[in-house]
């Protein structure tokens, strides 16, 4: 059976940065709804720049267009034995979209990590993110500095930062969060998957709590 975790938690709380740890450690691929919107930007095409509209604004993308993108990758062979999905679901439809769906590939979701950090810690780290314009690769000035300063150590892209990551553009995104995607911690609870993560540790301890919790969910089974 395919095992699927998601990762749940605010703007700027490590979805990405333990997304892409987890996915060497299991193998199972990173799916992460924004890089995929941020890849179609790139690419110029007509989702793209309907997902710019709103994430210019803060705001979430129309589940239909959402869903389709994310069922359209989950589909694909390299995702055969599950996958790490980091940024959806975000709201009760894209969940319920997304338990449909994975009765399709004979899984559920296994997991979810909820990672959290205080306000400040978000805003902090989200505005000191630079982000890797080939593939995504995330840096902070601060707490993970690229070796050479605008230059991605892995791939040699030059290294940006993300139009929303403006400190009030941040803090509408935390807003949108809790009105929006909040409610799924109860969903995932109530459905025994829910797994409380402490996000203001360090990079690697915060890997370590997952990787215990996930070794928890799986001995559980
Ligand atoms: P998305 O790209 O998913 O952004 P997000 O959820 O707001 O989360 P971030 O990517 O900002 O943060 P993160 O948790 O991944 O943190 P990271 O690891 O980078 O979504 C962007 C937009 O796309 C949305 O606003 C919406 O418009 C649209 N969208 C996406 N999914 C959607 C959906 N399902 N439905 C509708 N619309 C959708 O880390 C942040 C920084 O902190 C980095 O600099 C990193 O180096 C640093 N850092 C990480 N961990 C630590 C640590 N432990 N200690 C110190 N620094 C750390
Ligand atoms: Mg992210």
């Amino acid at each position: 059976m395919p095992t699927y975790i998601v990762l749940l938690g605010p703007p700027g709380v490590g979805k990405g940065t333990q997304a892409r740890i987890l996915a060497e450690k299991t193998g199972l691929k990173h799916v992460s709804s924004g890089d995929l919107f941020r890849e179609n930007l790139k690419n110029q095409t007509e989702l793209g720049q309907l997902a710019k509209s709103y994430m210019d604004k803060g705001e979430l993308v129309p589940d239909d267009v959402t869903i389709n993108m994310i069922k359209a990758r989950i589909s694909q062979p390299d995702c055969e034995a599950g996958a790490i999905l980091d940024g959806f679901p975000r709201t009760p439809a894209q969940a319920d979209a997304l338990e449909v769906m994975l009765k399709d590939f004979n899984g559920a979701v296994n997991t979810v990590p909820f990672i959290t950090a205080a306000e400040e810690i978000l805003v902090e780290r989200a505005g000191g993110r630079w982000t890797c314009r080939a593939q995504g690769h995330i840096y902070h000035e601060k707490f993970n500095p690229p070796k050479q300063v605008g230059v991605c150590d892995i791939d040699g892209s030059e290294v940006y930062q993300r139009d929303d990551d403006k400190v009030e553009m941040v803090a509408k995104r935390i807003r949108v969060y809790i009105e929006q995607t909040m409610p799924l911690v109860e969903y995932y609870r109530g459905a025994g998957v829910l797994a409380e993560i402490d996000g203001a540790q360090a990079v690697d301890n915060v890997t370590q709590s997952l990787l215990s919790a996930l070794d928890k969910s799986s001995k559980a089974k």
